[in-house]
């Protein structure tokens, strides 16, 4: 059985992963587990004899030797869940969006990956809209109303994100939606952090397949979650990101060469405006920001 990693190093190694992947390199090699049990010894290999920890430190001048070097790099012992997440996804080799996005999916099923499935939710909440759509906006998770009508963004929070993307000169109907996780928090609670990881997987493939120009993460859940980063609206909001999916194999031979990320920009969620309406002039500079990038302009009624 794969042994889990602590969530730390976990988020370390995805973001070197990441960080080759950027740089192109996509085939990661391990090495065979070592009779000691491979543990990670970086500064420090034990000693075969006595079990203790060594020291191999070099005399000046000496170059390491294989075996040495053998001896001090050892195999770290890697959650297979990381390494499978860089692998080319099923829907990659299908060119039509719709047909991928059912592949994502049916490989959702009647997901039970993380608690949010035995705390009420009555259905997955996949997400909507045009699947070549040049818009993509991700929100945190279903409420209520949201679980009743497997829709994202439906209830009083959708009717102003509805007006929003009205105020920006197109339909709802031109865009994708999503969430971070799939499922209904309970008492519309912020999702936890396991529950965000655990889901957002298929968000990132959302995303591949749908191919924006422009996400818009809408609140602190959202942008933290994309962008794998902690910081304050404040901070995040008021520029664009440079965005690619996590763990998916992008800008390959095999797959779509004009898409290669998209950009991403942070407003305010809806529901955060319902609750403090003086902050809607703020979230609209947002989006003028991103109807720039798109060159949308604004109906007459709006300016
Ligand atoms: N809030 C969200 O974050 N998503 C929805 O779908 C609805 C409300």
């Amino acid at each position: 059985m794969p042994r889990t990693l602590d969530p730390e190093l976990r988020r370390a190694l995805a973001a070197r992963i990441r960080y080759y992947n950027e740089m192109g390199i996509y085939d990661f090699y391990r090495r065979p587990p070592s009779h000691s049990g491979g543990e990670v010894a970086a500064a420090g290999a034990v000693d075969e004899q006595s079990g203790s920890f060594a020291e191999h430190t070099l005399e000046p001048g000496e170059e390491m030797s294989p075996r040495k070097a053998a001896a001090v790099v050892r195999p770290v012992p890697v959650d297979e869940n990381i390494f499978e997440a860089i692998a080319l996804k099923p829907e990659q080799s299908v060119s039509d969006p719709v047909k991928a996005l059912k592949i994502i999916r049916e490989d959702l099923g009647d997901c039970t990956r993380c608690v949010l499935h035995k705390q009420g939710r009555k259905q997955i909440v996949f997400g909507v809209g045009n699947p070549k759509a040049e818009l993509m906006f991700v929100g945190e998770g279903p409420g209520a109303d949201e679980d009743a009508q497997g829709e994202p963004f439906v209830g009083r929070a959708g009717q102003l994100l509805n007006n929003m993307i009205k105020a920006m000169g197109i339909e709802r109907e031109q865009v994708y939606i999503a969430n971070i996780v799939k499922c209904r928090p309970p008492g519309n609670r912020t999702p936890e952090r396991e529950e965000c990881e655990t889901c957002s997987p298929f968000l990132m493939r959302q995303i591949a397949v749908v191919k924006p120009k422009v996400v818009v993460a809408l609140g602190a859940v959202a942008a933290k979650t994309l962008l794998a980063m902690s910081a304050s609206m404040m901070q995040l909001r008021g520029r664009f990101y440079e965005f690619r999916p996590t763990g998916i194999r992008i800008n390959d031979r095999s797959n779509d060469p004009h898409w290669d990320g998209c950009k991403l920009a942070v407003t305010y969620h809806p529901a955060f405006l319902l609750r403090d309406p003086r902050q809607k002039g703020e979230a609209w500079k947002d989006l003028q920001m991103v109807m720039k990038e798109l060159g949308l302009k604004a109906p007459k009624s709006n300016t």
